[in-house]
């Protein structure tokens, strides 16, 4: 590979109920740039079952890819001929989805004789700080989304030390249920947020689980029993009561990963001989894009010298760029995978992980949840 030719690659990302595909090109020595960025959001027609459906999210990614990818290509003035690369979401997530963009992104590789990029998706929200600031490795990384919560030690590209994980609900599903139990809609991260602003963290007292264990896992299914049990005691829940029970419940997430992150980050420093400056905590993931919790995490992360980074809100929920940039981190080292990789529900960032499923989508692929 030239090092003084820009890459530019085309990701798609298709392994849940978002369907998108983005440009995105980076030289050498120069700030990468996003070329195109479009995302068609499933929300809707998901909406009425409180959950992503499988079969639903599979049919809308085969409808809408095609015209997605187009319209990247228009918005960034480029032809099919000027994309060096193809990188895809290959797992993990809903398996159905998953195959329709890796086997778009091989047809497209095959027709245009470019090497595939087969990406792991936490790898894609693991690596986006990269694009949008400068942090090199190794950093400490919390990862929040719909069906993982997890802390680790980012050492490298496909480099992954796991320090911690729940042990039962990922955070971004235990904001969906808390929303569904009090009938705030879906997605229920936003929700309850948005409810937070005007409620009352105090007025009800709701635990934290795991605070001051002397590990880094996490732990959100008492919280939200317990949130229940609250949520039956005073129906009918008023608006200021969905308001309080939002805040309550929003503090009480805060106060468990403040908690476990603040430990996280006394471990790194140990283990990572870095300078002050060097130091990063990175939050990736649909729940960092929650403004209440980049703040707490921003003011634990201070305390500790760390800088903390996280993607805009519109990065850290699924999304193509984040596939592309890490098609192009992965292009610049030269790996590149076989036109027969196959797509996979289940594909743990470490290898040290229990083969347990990972992400919101993995679990519903295997049956496991969503009846929130
Ligand atoms: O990363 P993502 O888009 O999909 C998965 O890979 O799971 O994350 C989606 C999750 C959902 O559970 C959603 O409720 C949560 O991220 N989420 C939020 C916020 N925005 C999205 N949670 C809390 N606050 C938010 N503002
Ligand atoms: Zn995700």
């Amino acid at each position: 590979m030239n090092p003084h030719r820009p890459i530019t690659i085309l990701g798609i990302e298709t392994s849940c109920d978002e369907t998108s595909a983005a440009i995105v090109r980076a030289k050498l020595g120069n700030s990468p740039q996003v070329l195109a960025d479009v995302t068609l959001s499933q929300i809707a027609e998901h909406q009425p079952f409180g959950g992503v459906v499988p079969e639903i999210a599979a049919r809308a990614h085969s409808a809408h890819l095609d015209r997605l990818i187009a319209q990247a290509l228009h918005d960034a003035q480029l032809g099919l001929g000027d994309i060096d690369a193809i990188a895809a979401t290959a797992g993990p997530g809903l398996i159905g989805g998953v195959i329709v963009g890796l086997a778009t992104a091989k047809a497209l590789a095959y027709g245009l004789n470019r090497p595939l990029i087969a990406v792991n998706h936490l790898e894609g929200h693991a690596l986006t700080a990269r694009l949008c600031d400068d942090v090199a490795f190794p950093y400490l990384l919390l990862l929040v989304s719909g069906g993982h919560c997890q802390i680790l030690a980012v050492e490298g590209v496909g480099q992954y030390r796991r320090l911690g994980t729940t042990i039962d609900d990922a955070v971004g599903e235990a904001f969906d249920k808390a929303a569904k139990l009090m009938d705030l809609g879906y997605p229920g991260g936003p929700e309850i947020e948005r409810w937070a602003a005007a409620g009352d963290p105090t007025r009800f007292a709701l635990p934290r689980p795991m605070v001051g264990r002397p590990n880094f896992d996490f732990s959100f299914s008492g919280l939200k029993t317990a949130l229940r049990q609250l949520v039956e005691a005073n129906l009918p829940l008023s608006r200021k009561d969905c308001a309080d029970l939002a805040a309550g419940f929003q503090t009480a997430i805060g106060d468990c990963l403040a908690d476990r992150m603040q430990r996280a980050m006394e471990h790194f420093n140990e283990r990572y001989d870095l300078q002050p400056d060097d130091r990063r905590l990175v939050i990736a993931g649909g729940v960092a894009a929650n403004k209440y919790l980049r703040s707490r995490l921003g003011e634990i992360a201070e305390n500790k010298n760390y800088r903390l980074i996280s993607p805009p809100g519109k990065w850290c929920t699924d999304n193509a760029v984040m596939i592309a940039w890490a098609g192009i981190e992965r292009f610049s080292l030269g790996l590149v995978d076989p036109l027969t990789t196959r797509a996979r529900a289940r594909w743990p960032l470490d290898q040290d992980a229990p083969a347990i499923a990972h992400n919101r989508a993995q679990m519903m692929a295997l049956g496991q949840t969503k009846q929130i």
